[in-house]
């Protein structure tokens, strides 16, 4: 039975899953699946984006059968020989012999190399600017050789701005019954295998991908649909953004990753108390045993993270078997920009150390540190010292200059220490205006009180602003990319905060008041009173900050109301929020700063939840 999804009203995914593919390529598992993207444009002419693995072309063609509803196959575009895209090349030239094959010289040459049927009679060979007109869609072919075989070529449709790119921002992991990238949370569940799907497939070709995204660049993209993975519709720039780091060699976080072959458990114990040591210098570190975790998985976070440490008994005179094989798949993968330190175990004759060293250097751009890590058999508490040395160089090489937190008598008030590094109080003396944010979903309207809006761009219109989670307007804005902003005046009585901010529009609609009916172009609710300007915004991208989200959002439309001051949050709690009473001889507790809720206890608990304004432990105050 056919299982297709629809991306536009005439561009199809016919693709399909594997689950019970052990190792794509013979190397890499793939524990959450993999999918093969295909794609079916039924314009005046019919058109077929790829193929798929053999493994699943018998579902592949039932999909192609289906969304073709009896029209015939005018043309298939090979943009990727590999096989897990072209092995049912052939089959299909067999079911549609009226299909044209459209692809380039190197993709022919490939084609005749990987089957035996005449590919030359029904080629449409195509370079670089090249278009095909189908009907209503242009399709102009971008070459982009080596972005992960020579012969890749992506296709842009300029009539609905959407980019065809081949392995470009593919992703490990089957399609779930979702198709598009928002569908999901992507950042929390995707992101890990999209790095390793990156780093392992096409890491090695950065420089290429780097000219494949300048080229990207000049075009207005609205869609990017890849041959694994996601669709993506939305925050298409943060996921771009993500390929520029991955393709420069630029870390994405600074730490270390610290990988170890251990025989008997001693290589281990040193990797072990760096890593303690390094942690407790203030440094992220994650740990990986290479006989365990797959490389695979090692070689992404070695895209991930700025700092490398590779700890490797000796053996049969050379580097452990496994790390032996893992520095040389990192070398392969063409890893840059690092900086590396070196641990070496051997109880007679050590060389993996200097074995490694040697392997490492020929890297472009890698730091190696001077001092290696020597071990005999196992670390003595002599060699401590060494430990501490090495993270001491290690943390040397961090960008950030570490410096000396203040003490008393030196005008400060409470001085930070290692237990209490934060003083809330210090938190409130930021500044920030107060805003009635907006969503709309389906039938349903909701808003919400929020305190974080900043302009962070002018070219494009450029602003962020933090939203916590548990609010309902945080899903529908996470669901729908859109939102309003209604910018509140000093004048805003607190009736309008307790009504927004106050009860959560999960249980009550809070736009049932007869007399607001405004709504923006985008058809989200806005605040026509108590407000100085309204701001209707589209989301390009997102950052996860714990208890909420950042989104980043382009402005799309902006009015102002009246000239009244903008109310700051500090005008808010002095001037406005009313002073909760607290009568003599009452208990001692906790006060809500942004509600006024009294937690009555001795001690507060971490976890608690504001049940009036659903604001955290850190906006509770002692009374
Ligand atoms: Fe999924 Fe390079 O092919």
């Amino acid at each position: 039975m056919y299982c297709t999804k629809k991306i536009t009203a005439d561009l199809t995914w016919v693709g399909a899953n594997d689950r019970r593919l052990a190792m794509f390529e013979g190397v890499y598992s793939v524990p959450y699946g993999v999918s093969y993207n295909a794609y079916l444009l039924t314009d005046d002419k019919t058109v077929l984006f790829d193929t798929v693995d053999k493994a699943v072309q018998d579902r592949f063609f039932e999909n192609l059968t289906h969304a073709l509803a009896g029209r015939p196959l005018d043309y298939l575009i090979v943009q990727h020989m590999e096989p897990d895209h072209s092995a049912a090349v052939q089959e299909l030239t067999q079911r549609y012999p009226g299909v044209q094959i459209v692809c380039n010289e190197k993709t022919l040459t490939l084609l005749n190399q990987f089957f035996g049927f005449d590919a030359d009679s029904r080629v449409l060979l195509v370079k670089e600017g090249d278009t095909l007109n189908t009907g209503r869609h242009t399709l102009n072919f971008v070459m982009a050789p080596m972005v992960h075989w020579p012969e890749v070529m992506l296709t842009y449709d300029s009539t609905d701005k959407i980019l065809f790119s081949a392995d470009a921002f593919g992703s490990f992991g089957a399609l779930n019954g979702a198709l598009f990238a928002d569908e999901v949370d992507f950042d929390r569940d995707y992101m890990d295998e999209a790095r390793r799907y990156y780093s392992n497939i096409v890491g090695k070709y950065g420089t290429q991908v780097q000219t494949l995204l300048k080229k990207a660049s000049g075009i207005e993209i609205e869609m990017l649909c890849p041959l694994h993975g996601f669709v993506w519709r939305k925050n298409i720039q943060n996921f771009v953004a993500k390929y520029q780091l991955w393709s420069s060699y630029t870390p994405e976080e600074q730490g270390v990753m610290i990988a170890y072959a251990s025989i008997y458990g001693n290589t281990e114990n040193a990797a072990e108390i760096l890593s303690c040591q390094l942690r407790d210098k203030g440094i992220k570190t994650v740990m990986f045993d290479v006989s365990v975790t797959p490389a695979s998985e090692i070689i992404a976070a070695a895209f991930q993270w700025s700092h490398l440490v590779f700890a490797s008994a000796t053996y049969n005179a050379g580097i452990f078997v496994t790390m032996e094989s893992l520095i040389s798949d990192l070398v392969a993968h063409n890893i840059q920009n690092r900086t590396v330190a070196i641990i070496e175990n051997g109880s007679w004759a050590p060389k993996s150390g200097g074995l490694m060293r040697d392997k490492l250097e020929k890297c472009k751009n890698i730091n190696v540190l001077d001092n290696t890590l020597h071990i005999k058999s196992s670390l003595k508490e002599s060699q401590l010292a060494d430990i501490s040395a090495m993270a001491d160089a290690i943390v040397a090489t961090f960008e950030s200059p570490r410096t000396n937190l203040p003490s008393e008598g030196e005008g400060v008030l409470n001085p930070p220490s290692s237990e209490n590094p934060i003083d809330l109080n210090t938190m409130t003396k930021l500044t920030y205006g107060l805003f009635v944010l907006t969503a709309q979903e389906s039938d349903k309207d909701n808003g919400c009180i929020i305190d974080t809006v900043i302009q962070v761009g002018d070219s494009p219109i450029r602003i962020t602003c933090g939203v916590r989670k548990i609010n309902l307007t945080h899903d529908m804005i996470h669901r729908t990319g859109e939102f309003n902003l209604s910018i509140l005046t000093e004048g805003t009585p607190f009736r309008i905060f307790e009504h927004f901010g106050l009860q959560s529009g999960k249980n009550l609609d809070k736009f049932s008041e007869a007399g607001n009916e405004s709504r923006t172009s985008n058809g989200i609710r806005y605040l026509p009173q108590h407000t100085n300007g309204v701001i209707s915004a589209k989301v390009v991208g997102s950052h996860d900050c714990g208890s909420h989200t950042l989104f980043i959002a382009d402005v799309v439309q902006a009015f102002s109301v009246s000239d009244e001051q903008s109310v700051s949050y500090h005008y808010y709690t002095e001037h406005i929020k009313p002073k909760p009473a607290i009568t003599p001889g009452s208990k001692p507790g906790f006060m809500c700063r942004i509600c006024g809720y009294v937690h009555e206890s001795d001690t507060l608990p971490a976890d608690i939840i504001c049940p009036l304004c659903n604001h955290g432990a850190a906006d509770f105050v002692a009374i």
